[in-house]
């Protein structure tokens, strides 16, 4: 019998995100979520990290191949360099809530050893894990939202959000009806990829002070 492919714009994680759920209940429910065909080539759902009193909520893009692994955001090469960005401009972990826009790794294989080399979600893939999101930011309430590269900024904002163009600045924007502040700045990966690495560093740095600033 053929089977049908449903359309990319049917995919949503809505029907298995539960309702008046804790952090730990919503974890549980995402390991277990077929919203969108990216659960299908990774290891698991990579859900966020840090717990409901957190000030900050810092959103990324998508698990990399270690976290895919290790099943925690951030814990890769571009987390180490998040952390060190974070102590440098005074934000303390512990206020941290640490989220994706998209919970699966989405890769293709490439090379002899057929490495596993990551791939931007699409609009449709960020847009079906959406509600994933907007029920971590309605449990944590954080003062202020870091917005890390442009999937975590359409994810957030719209698929007309430029990083370029509000980076470093304060915004408030009306998201899933609550009044939020956000920080915009670039994706730490971005940094590691950067021609000029140290001068990339020095611009996550200062955009993270503006959060650290907005917080007080
Ligand atoms: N990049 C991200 O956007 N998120 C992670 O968790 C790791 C790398």
């Amino acid at each position: 019998m053929a089977t049908t492919k449903a359309p990319e714009d049917a995919y949503t994680a809505a029907p298995f995100v539960p309702r008046h759920a804790d952090l730990n209940a919503l974890r549980e429910a995402a390991a277990g979520c077929r919203g969108c065909p990216l659960h299908r080539d990774a290891t698991q759902t990579v859900f966020g990290a840090g717990d409901t009193g957190a000030r900050v909520m810092l959103v990324g893009e998508q698990p990399g191949d270690q976290e895919d692994r290790r099943g925690r955001p951030f814990v890769g090469p571009a987390g180490k360099l998040l952390d060190r960005a974070l102590a440098e401009a005074g934000i303390d972990p512990g206020e941290t809530y640490v989220t994706n826009a998209v919970k699966h790794f989405k890769f293709t294989r490439s090379g002899p050893g057929k490495r596993r080399i990551h791939k931007a979600p699409s609009l449709r893939e960020t847009a079906a894990c959406g509600p994933w999101l907007a029920a971590e930011l309605m449990l944590v309430e954080p003062e202020l939202i870091v917005v890390l590269g442009a999937t975590a900024g359409k994810a957030l904002l719209g698929s007309s959000f430029r990083v370029t163009e509000v980076r470093g600045t304060v915004l408030e924007e009306e998201i899933h009806g609550r009044r939020e502040r956000l920080v915009p700045t670039v994706h730490p990966s971005s940094v590691l990829r950067a021609d000029d690495r140290e001068s990339a560093y020095q611009g996550l740095v200062s955009d993270l002070k503006v959060a650290g600033r907005a917080l007080v």
